[in-house]
């Protein structure tokens, strides 16, 4: 299960990558916004990052403006590592080396085609383990306090 949450800043584009993935047999919980109107992108972190942490689903995908706010408000959460990503390279890499469970990007930032392109690169990427599990457990002790 892939958890997808926008501000209306990332609504519209939201919409169309929720249906790029449903078109793929890729199935979605889609924890709005569900319209234009106004609403504050950390409560959309919250959802995503809560469904992600109580295993309900697997990766999320969150979208703001510029993905900044979203990002940084997913990155509070425990167990949550959040890229923050404009071009498929760092999506990738984010899986492959930071086992990244959350990706977040700008709508007002890059285009449509270009965030399909980060989110399959996202999606169809793994953590590569090896050397990158002591550094990525390091992230977790600083997240515990305890470093
Ligand atoms: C909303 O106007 C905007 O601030 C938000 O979508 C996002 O870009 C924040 O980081």
């Amino acid at each position: 299960m892939i958890a997808i949450g926008a501000d209306h800043g990332g609504y519209e584009m939201k919409e169309q990558i929720k249906s790029y993935l449903l078109e793929k047999g890729i199935e979605v919980k889609d924890f709005g916004t569900y319209s234009n109107d106004s609403v504050d992108y950390p409560d959309y972190a919250v959802y995503v990052c809560k469904s992600i942490q109580s295993k309900e689903s697997d990766l999320g995908i969150l979208i703001c403006g510029t993905g900044e706010g979203i990002g940084i408000a997913a990155n509070k959460h425990k167990g949550i590592r959040c890229a923050i990503c404009s071009e498929t390279f760092s999506a990738k890499m984010a899986r492959v080396h930071n086992d990244a469970n959350v990706i977040a990007f700008g709508a007002r930032v890059i285009g449509i085609e270009t965030a399909k392109e980060i989110v399959d690169a996202f999606l169809s990427n793994e953590f590569e383990g090896d050397r990158h599990i002591r550094r990525v457990s390091k992230i977790t002790e600083i997240e515990q306090g305890e470093r």
